[in-house]
């Protein structure tokens, strides 16, 4: 594991210790090989090109609204450290669609300038506060964490492989991060509306695996998927990180 993640330890990390560590993990990306080259055969790259460019995209966002809700967020909470960690975080998404395209490029395949979907995400977190902004987000880095696995199974690729691992890496602390801003910025919430919260996600991630199914199926189904099990794995991973029942009475939330 990274150093600085076991410095850190387990965790809640300050906002100030969110920022050093996406700084430090870009210095720690594992060397990609790129002299490998793309190495796709025929049926591989039927299968995941449409797919790996629509992902390319959904990690190319600029962050705008994230960036407003988080700037407004730091203001008023005194948490002047959180912008910059936002602005940390983007930048990691955004590392992601630049490898994405770089990969794409040596493959030959073409980068897409907009999808429904995309576009559906992005509505949805247009002038939502930062609490739902984070929602949609997760929703879309829990899949993220499914999806990268079965495109990593997808391909024979030695340089897709390892660039899938990267990635995995990320996520899993992108969801740490935006894990532990939503269970600060629930506490002190009554039970009930923090129920509705989680209640939502569900519904949302409920939704998100309709749309991401449909278009990304052929990979999904090479890491070993079928709709059902896809959905279910996606609905446990919401369940692993929703904030424990036993939290929720300790910060008083519950009356
Ligand atoms: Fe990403
Ligand atoms: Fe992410």
């Amino acid at each position: 594991m990274n150093p600085t993640a076991l410095q850190f330890g387990p965790g809640p990390w300050s906002s100030e210790q969110w920022t050093q560590w996406f700084f430090e993990n870009t210095d720690n990306w594992r060397s990609i090989p790129w002299l490998l080259g793309a190495s796709l055969s025929g049926a591989e790259r039927h299968a995941i090109s449409r797919s790996i460019a629509a992902f390319q995209l959904g990690e190319s966002s600029e962050g705008k609204h994230l960036l407003k809700a988080a700037k407004l967020y730091a203001s008023r909470s005194g948490d002047l450290d959180y912008e910059r960690a936002i602005r940390r975080f983007i930048a990691e998404e955004q590392g992601h669609a630049r490898v994405l395209g770089r990969f794409m490029d040596l493959a030959g395949i073409p980068r897409i300038k907009h999808t429904w979907s995309d576009w559906v995400f992005r509505r949805l977190r247009r002038g939502a506060g930062l609490e739902q902004s984070i929602c949609v987000l997760i929703t879309a880095e829990l899949i993220a964490t499914i999806y990268y696995a079965a495109l990593r199974e997808a391909t024979a690729s030695g340089l897709l492989r390892k660039l899938c691992d990267q990635i995995l890496d990320d996520e899993a602390f992108h969801i740490r991060f935006q894990t532990e801003r939503i269970n600060l910025l629930r506490t002190g919430q009554s039970a009930w509306r923090i129920s509705l919260a989680e209640n939502l996600q569900r519904i949302l991630m409920r939704g998100t695996c309709r749309v991401v199914w449909r278009g990304h199926a052929s990979v999904l189904q090479a890491g070993g998927y079928e709709y059902a099990s896809f959905q279910t794995a996606c609905l446990a991973r919401l369940d692993s990180i929703l904030r424990p029942r036993s939290l929720l009475a300790w910060s008083g939330a519950i009356s």
